[in-house]
Order: structure tokens, then sequence, then C-alpha cells
């Protein structure tokens, strides 16, 4: 039996090069027009890896009408691993993309058993969230699966005549008709944009992280499928890595302690912090003489994710390695920045609270 990546059951990813040849994700160095990448999630390798997203930015640069489209199966406050998907949607917005998000109620009521009320109420909680970190509901739509038109839900009937059970099962595992139903939704999802009558966007872009792909390689072989009745094309995308928790293991809102949430507070941050996994050494002197190993360090992963200039990440790599630094004070470094970040998030949260009439943003589900 291959390998395989199960999005329901999703672990710990760490080997993203066997991704890379396994499934044929491309590497993100050899992308052409690279320069528009201009943030450091592509420059740090954050994103590693993309399918098509060449003709993506041709698109673009050519001045083509470009969409990105992502989503989330909101239960609870996001944590930084979603706020990582907040910041794509920001930066792709900054370079000229049309954005749109789905809030996936129906698959969190049909496969995670999520109740109907609280799924919706913490999709309007991300909403805002998403806002509040920088995404411009201006050029954004947002919807949830279970408010939209008919014709999606056409979409999911047409996608079932062409997909057989084997090749499903072939991608994804163990099936139930939740997952059935939830897989061909999200490629309704990521596919809708296309049609004229939701924008009729040709160059679509999917942000997510690599335990999305399967979805994606189904999306792209039931576009080819349906060329010629739909004119569908093939979707593009990007994979960040998954942003591990503060024990190094996945960070998931299922183990809240090692996850650091967008409204926790400065003293539960400061605890989660003191706790965190790091490349430090047994003892201060052997850290002063063999240096910290910054690689296998959680403290280090929020530098470079969230926390760090490339400056100052050059030289805290620079003092860690050399054993100029010990942990408890790059811990208090740490705690400061992300103090801070998620201050500035805190009072755009609730301006965004205040200003924004959500109504006018996204329709809620009715039933
Ligand atoms: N399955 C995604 C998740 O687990 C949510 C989702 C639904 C999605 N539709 C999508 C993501 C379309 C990207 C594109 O969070
Ligand atoms: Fe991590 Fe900082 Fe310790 Fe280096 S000094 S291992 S970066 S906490």
């Amino acid at each position: 039996m291959g390998v395989r990546i199960d999005p329901w059951d999703y672990r710990l990813v760490q080997e993203y090069d066997k991704l890379i040849t396994v499934f044929g994700i491309q590497p993100i160095d050899n992308v052409e027009h690279y320069e528009l990448l201009n943030h450091h999630f592509f420059k740090r390798r954050i994103v590693f890896g993309h399918r098509d997203l060449d003709k993506w930015l041709e698109a673009l640069r050519k001045g083509e009408r470009v969409a990105v489209l992502t989503g989330f199966m909101p239960s609870g406050t996001p944590h930084l691993g979603t706020a990582m998907v907040f910041e794509e949607l920001k930066f792709f917005q900054s370079i000229g993309a049309h954005v749109k998000v789905v809030i996936a109620d129906a698959e969190a009521y049909a496969v995670r058993r999520e109740d109907r009320e609280t799924t919706i109420k913490w999709g309007l909680e991300f909403i805002k969230h998403a806002i509040a970190w920088g995404v411009d509901p201006e050029r954004a739509e947002f919807y949830f699966q279970t408010a939209m038109r008919d014709s999606y839900y056409r979409l999911i009937q047409m996608f079932s005549r062409k997909v057989t059970l084997a090749e499903m099962e072939a991608i994804y595992g163990d099936l139930s008709p939740a997952k059935v139903m939830s897989a061909l939704t999200q490629v309704a999802d990521i596919l809708h944009l296309q049609l004229d009558e939701f924008g009729g966007y040709r160059y679509v872009l999917v942000p997510v992280g690599v335990d999305q792909d399967p979805h994606i390689r189904l999306a792209r072989d039931v576009a080819d499928r349906f060329e010629g009745e739909l004119g569908l094309k093939r979707p593009s995308s990007t994979y960040h890595k998954l942003l591990r928790g503060l024990d190094g293991n996945k960070m998931s809102k299922s183990r809240p302690d090692f996850a650091i949430f967008l409204d926790d507070d400065e003293d539960v941050v400061k605890k989660k912090i003191a706790m965190a996994l790091t490349g430090g050494r047994a003892t201060a002197e052997e850290q002063r003489r063999l240096g910290g190993e910054p690689w296998k360090c959680m403290v280090y992963e929020l530098y470079t994710y969230f926390l760090l200039s490339d400056e100052e990440l050059k030289e805290i790599t620079e003092s860690c390695v050399k054993g100029g630094i010990l942990c408890g004070e790059c811990k208090r470094l740490a705690y400061s920045k992300l103090v801070e970040k998620l201050r500035e998030h805190k009072k755009r949260y609730k301006e965004a609270s205040e200003k924004i009439n959500l109504d006018s943003i996204v329709k809620t589900p009715s039933f």
C-alpha cells in the first residue's frame, strides 16, 4: 500500500520532500515569476510546494482576473495555524487577487458531527478574525456551504457522475457517505468560481495546508472531465507546512495547551511559551559550548512563521547556534513579540466586531 494523506485524520507530516516525490507536488523553488511572491512564507519555504502556480501567476501578470479560494471548518477561536491561511489571503489580495472563503459547515456537520448552531457561530467568528488579521472584506467574499444557491449543489450532483468509488478510495482510503459528500462538496467549492454565474474566474488558486492535497487532486481530475461540458480548467494550489504545536506535535484545538489561540490572554501565552519544546541543551554550560539546535525548536518555529524580520531572524539563528543566547532569554523575546502581535490582533478584532455588519458580508444559513 502506498503513502496516503487522509485529510480527515491528519497527523503530523514532516517529510515534505517525500510529498513532493510521491504526490507530484512541485517544489516552490522553481516557480517562474517568483518575484511576485514577495512574502516571507515563500522566501522561507513555509509554503514549500504547489501545483500549477506558474499558470496562475502568469495570468496575474498578464492582468487577467484571478481568484483565490480557500476554506475552514471552524470550531472554536482560530489558532496560529489557521492564521497562516489568513496571512496568505491577505498577501494574495495585496497582489491583486479576488478572494473567496468557504466556511465548511456542511463538512463539519457530516464528518465532524458538529452541532449546526455552534458551527455557524464559530464560522462567523472566523470571518471576524480573518478581517482582523488583515483580510480586506471589500475585496473578499465569504460563504457557508449550506447557504449556497442550488446551482452550486447541482455541481455536486454532476460531479458524482464522473467519479468512481475505486478512484476515491485510492485517494482517501476508507470512505463513508459523509466523506464522499464532503469531498464532492469541496470540489464544488474549488471549481464553482469558474462558472459565469459565480464570477467566471478562470484562474483559481487554492492555498491550503498540505493535508488538503487529496481534495485538490480530485478537483483537478474532475475539472479535466468537465472541460467539455462546463468549460472547467484545473485549479492551481499552494501548500504550506503545518505549524507545529508548542510540544512539537500537531497544533490542534484538541490539544489547547500546546496551541496559541488568537484570543489567548497574556498570562496564558506566557505559560505556554515557558513550557515550549526548544532546541536547547541539557545545561547552560553545554549550550554555551555546543550552541542550540534551532531546527528542533518550537520557539524558533514561531519566529520564522510569524515573529521576526529577515535580519532579526538571522541574528537569532547565529546567536542560538553559537551559544550566545540561552533559551530562557530567547523565550522572553519570543513572548514579547508574540504578545505584541496578539495585542494588535485583539484590538483589530474588537474594531471589526464593532464596525462590521456581518449580515452584509455573509449570508447565514437558515437551518
Ligand atoms: N476541508 C477543509 C478543512 O478541513 C475545509 C474546506 C472546505 C476547504 N472546502 C474547501 C478548504 C475548499 C480549501 C478549499 O478545513
Ligand atoms: Fe530555540 Fe532560542 Fe533556545 Fe535557540 S536559544 S533553541 S532559538 S529557544
